[in-house]
Order: C-alpha cells, then sequence, then structure tokens
C-alpha cells in the first residue's frame, strides 16, 4: 500500500515525550507548566453545563450547512457584545477553529499556494495546512519593547502563490495584540495583493489590560476578512467541540456560497451541542473571569519569582494564556526541557513555537497556583545552579 505524502510524518515520540510519559508513570511528582487545558486546572464549571445538551429540540435533525439558526443567533450575540453587529448569515458554525482553519484552507487554495503564517505561533498550523496541500510560509514576528510584526519581512514572505495571511490575535504564545499600525499595513498588504486575510480570536476575551482591543469581525475596508473562534478556549470547554467563522468583504457572498457546500459536503456539527450553544455562550463569563484572575495571579507568582536574578526574564504579554521566558542561550532548549523535566518541571521549549532553537522557554499561565509556583521555584534553582552568570 502506498502511504500519501502529505502523511509522511516522523511519529516517532520525541526523547522529552518519552521521558514525561515515563515521569507520569513512575508517580514522581511533576509541576506540569504545560497545562492550558481548562477542564484539568480546577476551574469551577456551572452544575447545569450538560442539562442544557437534553434540549428536546435536538431530537428533529434539520440540518443546516452553516449551522443552526438560533447558535448562529447566539454566535452573533456574542459580537454585539463586542460592539460589532453581525448577521447570523455571515457564519458558519465548525465543530473547531481547526475544522474553520481547513474550511479556509479549502475555499481559498490551490495545492501548493501558500499561506503567510506569524512566527513565532500556534504549532497545529503545519499539520493544518499540510493536510489541504497547503504551503505555510513564516511571516516574523520581533520583539522590541514587545511582540509586533516585521512590516518588510511580511511583505518579502509574500510570492504569487500567496493566497492569505494568517493573525493570531492575541498570539500564541506571544500574547501580543494586533496594533492598529499593523492592521492597516496587512490591510493594505491584502488589497494591494488580492490576499484574504484570516484572523483566529480564540484568545481575544483573555486581554489582561481589562477591555479586549476590537474584534476583527466587523471587517475591514476592501478586505476578505475571515475570523475564527470558538467556545474551546471563550468558554473554557475545549471538550465540546463548537467553533465558528465569520465572514466580511468584498467577496463575502460568493465565499458564504462556497462554504455553505464545503459545510453541508460533511454536516460536521451534531445538534445537540448547537443546541446547547446559547446556554454555554451566555454562561462564559462566569469562566472567563476565572481564569483572568488564574492568569494575573500567576503573572504576578511569575515576576515575583523572577525578580532578584537575571537569568531568566519573562517578556511582555497582552493576552491570551501563556508567557514567553527568555533564558540564555547555551544550550538547546530541547535540552533544558529535559533537564528540568528530571527535575520535576516539565514546560515547552520556544522551538514548539517554531522560536529559534536556544533561548526561549514559555509556560502556561493556566497552571494551577501552587503548581506554577513550585514550578517556576524549580525553574529558577536550575538556572541559577546550572548556568553562567
Ligand atoms: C491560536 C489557537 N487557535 C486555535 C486553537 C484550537 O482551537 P479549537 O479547539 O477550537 O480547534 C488553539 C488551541 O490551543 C490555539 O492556540
Amino acid at each position: 500500500m502506498h502511504f500519501s505524502a502529505r502523511t509522511n510524518w516522523n511519529t516517532e515520540e520525541s526523547e522529552l515525550a518519552r521521558t514525561l510519559a515515563a515521569r507520569r508513570d513512575s508517580g514522581l511528582t511533576l509541576c506540569d507548566l504545560s497545562n492550558a487545558n481548562p477542564t484539568q486546572c480546577g476551574f469551577q464549571y456551572g452544575h447545569n453545563l450538560l442539562a442544557a445538551l437534553a434540549n428536546p429540540d435536538a431530537l428533529t435533525y434539520d440540518p443546516n450547512p452553516k449551522g443552526l439558526l438560533s447558535a448562529r443567533r447566539a454566535v452573533a450575540t456574542y459580537y454585539a457584545d463586542h460592539g460589532v453587529a453581525l448577521s447570523p448569515d455571515k457564519l458558519t458554525l465548525t465543530v473547531s477553529t481547526s475544522e474553520a482553519y481547513s474550511f479556509l484552507f479549502q475555499l481559498l487554495c490551490d495545492p501548493g499556494s501558500e499561506v503567510l503564517v506569524p512566527q513565532p505561533s500556534y504549532p497545529l498550523f503545519d499539520f493544518l495546512a499540510t493536510l489541504s496541500d497547503v504551503r505555510l510560509v513564516s511571516a516574523p514576528l520581533v520583539y522590541d519593547h514587545g511582540w509586533q510584526i516585521d512590516p518588510e519581512g511580511f511583505r518579502r514572505a509574500i510570492t504569487p502563490k500567496t493566497r492569505a495571511i494568517v493573525l493570531v490575535h492575541p498570539n500564541n504564545p506571544t500574547g501580543h495584540f494586533t496594533k492598529p499600525w499593523e492592521t492597516e499595513f496587512l490591510a493594505q498588504l491584502c488589497r494591494e495583493h488580492s490576499l484574504a486575510l484570516i484572523v483566529d480570536e480564540v484568545f481575544l476575551d483573555f486581554s489582561l489590560a481589562g477591555q479586549s482591543p476590537a474584534t476583527f469581525a466587523a471587517g475591514l475596508d476592501g478586505v476578505n476578512c475571515f475570523t475564527v473562534s470558538g467556545i474551546s478556549k471563550i468558554c473554557g470547554l475545549p471538550q465540546m467541540k463548537a467553533a465558528w467563522l465569520t465572514v466580511t468583504g468584498p467577496d463575502s457572498v460568493e465565499s458564504l456560497n462556497r462554504l455553505e457546500v464545503i459545510a453541508d459536503t460533511f454536516l460536521s456539527m451534531n445538534a445537540p451541542v448547537q443546541a446547547a450553544l446559547p446556554q454555554w455562550l451566555e454562561c462564559r463569563r462566569g469562566i472567563q473571569s476565572q481564569v483572568l484572575s488564574r492568569l494575573k495571579r500567576n503573572l504576578a507568582a511569575l515576576d515575583h519569582l523572577l525578580a532578584g536574578q537575571k537569568l531568566v526574564c519573562r517578556l511582555e504579554v497582552e493576552g491570551g494564556w501563556y508567557a514567553v521566558l527568555r533564558i540564555p542561550a547555551l544550550a538547546p532548549d530541547d535540552e533544558t526541557a529535559l533537564q528540568l523535566l528530571h527535575r520535576g518541571v516539565y514546560l515547552h521549549p520556544g522551538s514548539f513555537f517554531s522560536m529559534p532553537p536556544s533561548g526561549w522557554l514559555v509556560v502556561s499561565l493556566l497552571t494551577p497556583e501552587d503548581e506554577f509556583r513550585v514550578g517556576v521555584m524549580l525553574l529558577v534553582d536550575y538556572f541559577a545552579k546550572n548556568q553562567i552568570s
């Protein structure tokens, strides 16, 4: 049998993954500073969350490729709460943000088409693109008193095969929101080269500085702009599998027609989840306020524990669930992560998010607070004992 070239992955476990599994099996203590699964971080979810799935409306199967109107109306209300009037007709429900990306790649790209993604960014992009025969091209983010796009780097990355630019707002793991000058620059680039703009807003509601910056769902003048989001982050419910994409711009009618056919081919949304979505979205603030206070307390603890030493420093973070740490670039970060794991702390090396191979670690601010504090203390201790200052 022949396998497709697109599935030609190296599926061998990394040494880090093997060591992690062995440590877990051994029952030794472990501070997991990679944990970004809200259902495993000790948050209090409403008791009647599952009751929403027993809505008898779901006993009738009346599929709509875009998703049930009642569910799309609830998503439109979410955007109204963000100050944007969006018709439910301008959105399509999907089971996950990942599915929304694959619909958009299928809508916009032919085999070999290119999509620009910021670097560093979310590791799943590679797989999503490969599975749609799309070539990802990295567009650089730079850190200079905060993260920002490198405008000339973005411009240089565009070729005749480029179809879209992806933005993550705020970005994962850098935690920076797109600024108005960046939006204007990227909108201009999209207009000049007839590119679509895809904006991932799964972390939009987790701004550490109070009110969230604006959503892109309002659209941008003359730009075909798609946003993707879902309840895995907004409601802390990754297991419920409900997400969506929004469509604005000069080709929005044709885009929506074509997306409807893509969605109709799979009809992947299930009825009980769609019937429950309005109630889950309505309750989102209960979980969001717990998550936000966890993020802020862990960030304050991190700063407190890093004060008084110079080997590890935290980069600026505006939103999202992660913090990026700069460490001495004396060894590959994979090796540092392995050494830390032997000492009872698990975290992602920056290379997991396509950062350079040395000098970067990423911690999840969602980690339960005691575990987070002990993990950071072990990390600081490791560098104090093992690095030349
Ligand atoms: C930036 C970003 N987009 C999308 C997702 C996945 O969302 P979903 O669970 O809806 O596929 C993640 C998950 O971590 C993410 O970090």
